[in-house]
Formats: structure tokens, C-alpha cells, sequence
């Protein structure tokens, strides 16, 4: 038996080559919603108006970019942690075709303008089918590996990769459940306040079962193997993953503060919200004390840097969420560009920067040689963290401006701006943006021609070898 087929790597390559190509065109699509907010001429109707173009831009880098990467990373870590083949390789590699299939129809169907109108969970009920038969597709493995394994010692990521399986089958199905009317259009079984607790409990959870519980997994599983320093507590670790799923179970209703949502439902939310904050420091902490056991071994290495800013972005990350969660904050920063400053910092910062380290790590492993280029990595890491850092800080500032203006009021009691002068305000801190956009991306060509020239090197070395 061959390593390839023992430990089913070309999968792994196949998943990761998918989440990069899916993660480009989220990204140029990004670009291009981004600037439409400030030259409207960019829309071009009826496909691609910013209504459109930014739910395929949402879609594709948190199914296409996130789940892609989720689904081959998980593979590869799973083999390794247990000890052991996945125990179907040919459903791995038909779970493959059928997830760029349905990433493919799921961007078609979302430019036609087929949507539940329910923000991540956008796709109608066909694809939605498609989707509970991928998601059980990568039960069956990961679970069945699982319970192979040579290994008897569970390491934590093992128990975020579980904790992502379960939660988001649950998630996923209960707030998609509806009843068609047709082949491309279905009403859900929710209804009014209902529907929208329904949909953030789902909404927020996407947030915590897709971008933190797997990245957490890569996180604990990658930082250790890079730099060679063992996790400085795995008991530590072991208690902020239990209070991290428990406490994020409940936090949904946080994001319809001041809405006709019974109150007793959101301040049960906001406790927990607040609570969170514990269990997500708890990895922080673990992180950086990893790193801090033998800083100039960690710092030799050159995956170090985007593994620690990383996880520095997702503690201010997760010390933000919980502070938006207060009514008295929310009421400031909600329906404003704050929150968009906030998401870009876990999605730019902590998510895309691990995932990209992590598979740094994984291609020159499974081509058999070493990275390309560090050189052209640090340019990569360099490029993203100046992009990300203007993107959000500029959304920081025009949030709290249209935050403040539109609660400006005359001493007769009227308002002093108008929603269009609010507007125009915008324009120069959207324009920033799409420069931080910009840096952003030109990063993360650098990383795709670092990855690309890696396996081209892998395969040259093969037929050198053979
Ligand atoms: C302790 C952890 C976190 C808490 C308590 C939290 C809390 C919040 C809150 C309260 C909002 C709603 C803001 C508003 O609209 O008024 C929000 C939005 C959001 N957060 Fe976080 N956050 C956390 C971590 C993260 C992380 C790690 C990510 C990863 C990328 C993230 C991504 C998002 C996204 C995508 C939204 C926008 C949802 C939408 O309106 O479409 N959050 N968060
Ligand atoms: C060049 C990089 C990027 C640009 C220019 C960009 C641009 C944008 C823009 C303009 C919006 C709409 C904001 C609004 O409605 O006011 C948005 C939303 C969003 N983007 Fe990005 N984005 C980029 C990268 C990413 C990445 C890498 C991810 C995920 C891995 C991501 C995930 C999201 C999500 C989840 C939302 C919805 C936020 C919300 O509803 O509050 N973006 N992006």
C-alpha cells in the first residue's frame, strides 16, 4: 500500500486547490461589491447589482473558501491524529465532485437570484438537499475514521472537528426547513419574530461553527507540528472547548437587540455572549504561552507569525463580538459599518490567516518537499495584515460616524442629518477599504503562486526521483 493511498492525500490536495480557487473569485467579487457602494456604475443589472453579487461573494468564501479548506484539512488532520486510513476513500473523492458541483450551481442559482432570503443560509431547497448529503458524506468519514483509530488519546482538535460535524448538521437543517412551492422557491416553516431567533441562532452559530470551531481545530493541531512545541495545556484546552460549545448554543439572539424579540431572550443572550469571551481567551492564552515556552524556536519558523496574529486576531475579535452584544454598544454600531469592520478582522485576519498557514504546511507535506518560497510568504503575510487592518479600521470609524449621526438630533427633537448625507460621509472611508481590498489580495496572489510553484516542485522532484 502506497502513503497516497494510506493516507488518501490527493484528496486533501483536491479540497484545498478547491477552497483556493472558490476563495479567489469570493475575494474579486468582494473587490467588486466593495467598490459599487461608492461608484453605483459598477452594477450591471440584472446579474451582477450589489443585491447579487454580495450574497455570492458571502456564499463563496464562507462555503467555497471556509468549508472547502474545513472539509480537506479535517481529512488530513483526522488521518494523522488517529492513526489510521479515512475509511471510505472513494466517498472522500466523490464528496470532492460533488462539493465543487454544488458550490458551482450554488453561485449559478445565486446570480439568477434564487434566495430564501435568510442571510447564509440563502440557498433554495434543492441545493439545500445537496448540502445535507455532503455534510453526511463527511460524517461517515471523519466519525468512522474516528472510531478506527490506532491512536487511543483523543487530541483537542479531534473534538472541534466533532463539534463542527454535529452543530452544523443540526443548524442547518432546522433553519433551512421549509416548504417548496415550486423548484425554486420554498417558504420556510418559521414565521415572524420565530423565524428571525430561528435564523440567528443559526446566523451566529455559522459564525461559531464554521470560522472558529475547525480553524480552532487547525490552530491547535498546525502550531504545535510547525514549530515543534508540544500545546502548553491540553487540560486548559479541553475546558475552554466544553464551555465554548455550550455557551455558543445561546448567544443568537444578540444580534436582534431592540427588536420585538422577547427581551428576557436577548439579555439570556447577552449573558452569554459576555461568557464567551472566558472559553475563546482560554485558546488565546494556550496559544500564545505555546509560543512564549521557546520563542526563539517558534520564531525561527516562518508559519509562527501568521499563526500568532491570527490568534491575536480572533482574541480582539472575541473581545469585540461580546462587547457589541450590550445593548448600549449595540445601539451605536448596529445597521452600521462597524460590523462589517468586525467581520473582515475575523474572517481577513484570524480565519484566512490560519487557514493559509496551515496549508503552507500541508502542500509541501503531501508533495514531498519543501515551501517554495519563505520569502515570498512573508510577503503574502505582510500584504494581508496591512489590507485587513485598513479594511477594518476604516469601518470602525465610518460605523461610529454613521452611528452617531444618525442619533443626531435638533433641540426640537428632529433629526439633524439626512440618511443621504449620512451616506455621502461614507465615500472616502468605502473608497479606503477598496484599497485594503486591494493589498489584501495582491497578498493572496502571492500565496497562490507560492502554492502553485510548490507542488509543481513536488511533481518535478517525483519524476526526478522515479
Ligand atoms: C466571542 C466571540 C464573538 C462574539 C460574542 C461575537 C458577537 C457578534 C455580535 C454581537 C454581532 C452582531 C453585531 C450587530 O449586527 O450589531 C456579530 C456579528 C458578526 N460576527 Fe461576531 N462575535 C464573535 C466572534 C466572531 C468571530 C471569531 C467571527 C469570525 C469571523 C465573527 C464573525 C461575525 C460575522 C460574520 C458577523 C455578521 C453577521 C451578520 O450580521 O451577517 N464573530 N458578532
Ligand atoms: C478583498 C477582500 C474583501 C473585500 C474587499 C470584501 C468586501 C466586502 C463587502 C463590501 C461586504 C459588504 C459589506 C456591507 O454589506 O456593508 C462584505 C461582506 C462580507 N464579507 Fe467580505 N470582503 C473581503 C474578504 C472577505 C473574506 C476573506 C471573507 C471570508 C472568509 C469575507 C466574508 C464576508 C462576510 C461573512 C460578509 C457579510 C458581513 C455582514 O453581513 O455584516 N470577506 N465583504
Amino acid at each position: 500500500m502506497n502513503d497516497d493511498y494510506q493516507y488518501d492525500n490527493q484528496t486533501v490536495k483536491g479540497f484545498i486547490v478547491s477552497s483556493i480557487f472558490w476563495g479567489v473569485a469570493g475575494i474579486l467579487i468582494g473587490l467588486w461589491i466593495s467598490v459599487q457602494l461608492w461608484k453605483p456604475e459598477w452594477n450591471v443589472p440584472p446579474f451582477f447589482t450589489y443585491g447579487r453579487l454580495r450574497v455570492v461573494h458571502t456564499n463563496g468564501l464562507t462555503f467555497g473558501l471556509g468549508v472547502g479548506a474545513i472539509f480537506g484539512i479535517s481529512y488530513y488532520i483526522v488521518m494523522r491524529l488517529a492513526k489510521t486510513p479515512l475509511l471510505f476513500p472513494k466517498l472522500a473523492r466523490f464528496h470532492l465532485y460533488l462539493f465543487n458541483i454544488a458550490i458551482a450551481l450554488a453561485a449559478v442559482s445565486l446570480f439568477a437570484g434564487m434566495n430564501q432570503s435568510l442571510e447564509y443560509a440563502e440557498l433554495e431547497w434543492p441545493l439545500d438537499i445537496g448540502v445535507v448529503i455532503l455534510w453526511v458524506i463527511f460524517a461517515v468519514n471523519i466519525f468512522g475514521t474516528i472510531i478506527r483509530r490506532k491512536e487511543e488519546q483523543m487530541y483537542i482538535s479531534l473534538w472541534y472537528i466533532i463539534a463542527t460535524v454535529v452543530a452544523v448538521a443540526i443548524l442547518y437543517i432546522v433553519n433551512n426547513l421549509s416548504v417548496p412551492s415550486g423548484l425554486f422557491k420554498s417558504y420556510s416553516v418559521f414565521a415572524g419574530v420565530n423565524s428571525a431567533n430561528v435564523q440567528w441562532w443559526y446566523g451566529h452559530n455559522a459564525v461559531g461553527f464554521v470560522f472558529t470551531t475547525p480553524i480552532l481545530a487547525m490552530f491547535y493541531y498546525f502550531l504545535p507540528k510547525s514549530t515543534g512545541i508540544p500545546i502548553f495545556s491540553h487540560r486548559l484546552s479541553i475546558i475552554s472547548f466544553w464551555s465554548l460549545v455550550f455557551a455558543y448554543l445561546w448567544t443568537g439572539a444578540h444580534h436582534l437587540v431592540y427588536t420585538p424579540l422577547p427581551d428576557w431572550i436577548q439579555t439570556l443572550a447577552i449573558v452569554f455572549t459576555v461568557f464567551l469571551i472566558a472559553p475563546s481567551w482560554g485558546s488565546v492564552v494556550n496559544g500564545f504561552y505555546t509560543a512564549g515556552a521557546d520563542w526563539p524556536k517558534a520564531q525561527a519558523n516562518y508559519l509562527t507569525k501568521f499563526f500568532i496574529l491570527g490568534i491575536t486576531f480572533y482574541g480582539l475579535q472575541t473581545v469585540q463580538g461580546p462587547t457589541q452584544g450590550l445593548r448600549v454598544v449595540s445601539q451605536l454600531i448596529h445597521y452600521t459599518d462597524w460590523v462589517p469592520g468586525h467581520v473582515h478582522m475575523g474572517t481577513m485576519g484570524w480565519v484566512t490567516m490560519t487557514v493559509a498557514a496551515s496549508i503552507y504546511y500541508v502542500i509541501p507535506k503531501i508533495c514531498k518537499t519543501d515551501i517554495y518560497s519563505i520569502g515570498i510568504a512573508n510577503t503574502h503575510f505582510y500584504l494581508v495584515l496591512i489590507g485587513q487592518l485598513i479594511f477594518s479600521i476604516t469601518m470602525w470609524i465610518t460605523g461610529i460616524q454613521q452611528g452617531a449621526l444618525s442619533k443626531a438630533v435638533n433641540p426640537d427633537g428632529s433629526l439633524k442629518y439626512a440618511m443621504v448625507e449620512i451616506i455621502a460621509k461614507n465615500y472616502p472611508y468605502w473608497q479606503m477599504r477598496t484599497l485594503g481590498g486591494v493589498i489584501f489580495t495582491i497578498g493572496m496572489l502571492f500565496f497562490i503562486y507560492n502554492i502553485y510553484m510548490t507542488i509543481r516542485k513536488g511533481k518535478a522532484l517525483a519524476v526526478s526521483n522515479a
